[in-house]
């Protein structure tokens, strides 16, 4: 149906009921506003989403180009822009205070272009707080929403045009998946896709079940349309994305394994990639280990945050997994899929953490020798249990600590990278090398990159390349005749 289709049958004020429907007709009426105004000034407007914090962000602000995009705006890479949003995260106060600095900075933007549109949404936005101090220090921001409803950015915008007012809506919690909006994938051939939001397990350091709500799945018949689609227009490699994948569809109506997902998901013809992220060790089930070792197409990559070597320390933080557990897990999982590359998450200085807790961490680091290690100092996330616990770690004592085990991961992370020279490896180009643009930028089924001589229009396409050095986090190689 168009809109003149409804604004005949229904009259002009009455919206679809259907979400999705009601949230297209909002597009389409922004963009008739916007064609007209282009008719009359000659100029395009332009958009500029920031994102800041993981892949579930970057998948989000995808959908939010994606409906700026059929609305009518062009994208532009700087922040001088007529519309410019902040995905925000908040996992770590670092993040929140990147945040405050550019809105500082925009202020100034703003007063030279005063009609330009300033929004604000993702996780620091559901920190009522947070919200707080926009509304009083940050005047200049126009609209503020946060994870559950980014489906609804069209009609806060409208709002905006509409009352000449800060918009703010942030929702608690939701039970809702709004299917088949717009999206603009920053990639053509690779995509992330949703297959659960929020999470249930409350590790007392972190913030993320507080901010993205209870754990939803998405049906699996809803996944695997969104990616005949995606592949259909020619996406090759997909990353399924959820804060816990292994525990997809306990809740659903009928319940069905992350493993089987999976399963259905590899039939799909013409996908030639599966990625996923993240899996908490606590699920990660034989059933996996098993679907992997004979998947050609689930990639041989698996990132298993640790966070802490330490049982003790794991016990405080609610992992419900010990040293033993781990170890014995990664065991299972190097016994069922031999060439598979490991990487982790690992935070120091959690509350209590002595010497002896750390140099646990250092002993699964050495034993277990990942391919590569995302290492955090511990930060303190107002309202999670670890906030308020006693014993929190020095910040001279943890930055020791933090710099020892870089120092380790980095040295492990260089010699399990290297045991690939030689070999040949399918490669999924990705892009011009940054630095020197005879070369090209691709990624392994291992997650490593390689560099290597090609030209862009190898670029979406999988190729045999030889490894003939590595650098320690990455190779440089031939592509192979
Ligand atoms: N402090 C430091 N690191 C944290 N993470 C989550 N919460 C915190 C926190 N409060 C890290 C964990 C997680 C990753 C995404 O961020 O290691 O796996
Ligand atoms: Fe945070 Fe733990 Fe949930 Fe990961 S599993 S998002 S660390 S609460």
């Amino acid at each position: 149906m168009s809109i003149n289709d409804y604004t005949k049958a229904e009259g002009v004020s009455q919206l679809p009921s259907d979400e999705t429907e009601k949230q297209l007709f909002i597009i389409e009426q922004l963009h008739e506003q916007m064609q007209a105004d282009y008719a009359r000034t000659g100029k395009k407007k332009t958009y500029h989403v920031v994102t800041f914090g993981c892949q579930m962000n970057a998948r989000d602000s995808e959908k939010l180009a994606g409906i700026l995009e059929r609305i009518g705006y062009a994208e532009t890479d700087t922040e001088d822009a007529d519309f410019v949003i902040y995905n925000t995260c908040t996992v770590r106060e670092n993040a929140n205070l990147r945040v405050y600095g550019r809105l500082g900075q925009m202020k100034r933007t703003k007063q030279r272009h005063p009609d330009m549109l300033i929004a604000l949404c993702g996780c620091m936005m559901q920190e009522p707080l947070v919200v707080d101090k926009i509304r009083k220090s940050y005047r200049h921001v126009d609209i503020i929403f946060g994870t559950h409803n980014i489906f609804k950015l069209a009609e806060l915008i409208q709002t905006r045009l509409n009352t000449g007012k800060m918009v703010v809506d942030i929702w608690k919690d939701t039970n809702q998946i709004v299917e088949d909006l717009p999206n603009e994938r920053k990639y053509s051939f690779k995509t992330g896709v949703n297959i659960m939001f929020g999470c249930n397990n409350f590790c007392s350091y972190c913030i993320v079940p507080y901010v993205r709500g209870r754990e939803r799945s998405r049906e699996p018949k809803d996944i695997i349309r969104e990616i005949e689609r995606d592949v259909a227009d020619g996406v090759k490699e997909v990353m399924l994305l959820g804060q816990n994948v292994n525990s997809y569809g306990k809740n659903l109506e009928h319940p069905i394994s992350f493993a089987k997902l999976l399963q259905e998901i590899e039939k799909i013809e013409g996908l030639e990639r599966i990625r996923f992220m993240t899996s908490h060790p606590k699920d990660l089930s034989d059933e996996l280990i098993a679907v992997m070792g004979q998947s050609k197409k689930i990639c041989r990559h698996l990132h298993l945050p640790l966070q802490s070597g330490s049982s003790r320390i794991l016990k405080l933080m609610n992992r419900k997994y010990t040293k033993e557990s781990y170890l014995d897990l990664v065991d299972r999982i190097r016994k069922g899929c031999p060439d598979i590359s490991l990487t982790t998450d690992i935070i120091v200085g959690f509350p209590g953490e002595t010497e002896e807790d750390f140099l646990e961490t250092m002993d699964v680091v050495e034993k277990v020798g990942f391919d590569s290690a995302f290492t955090f100092i511990y930060s303190k996330r107002t309202g999670t249990p670890a906030a308020s616990m006693e014993n929190q770690v020095p910040e001279d004592v943890v930055k020791d600590r933090f710099d020892r085990l870089l120092k380790l991961v980095q040295q492990k992370a260089s010699d399990a990278s290297a045991r690939f020279t030689g070999s040949v490896q399918k490669v999924l180009v990705e892009d011009v090398n940054e630095h020197d643009e005879t070369m090209v930028t691709g990624r392994m089924s291992n997650n490593l990159l390689v560099h290597f001589k090609g030209t862009p229009d190898l670029i979406g396409q999988i190729v045999d390349v030889h490894l003939e050095e590595c650098k320690g986090f990455y190779y440089i190689g031939n592509l192979s005749e």
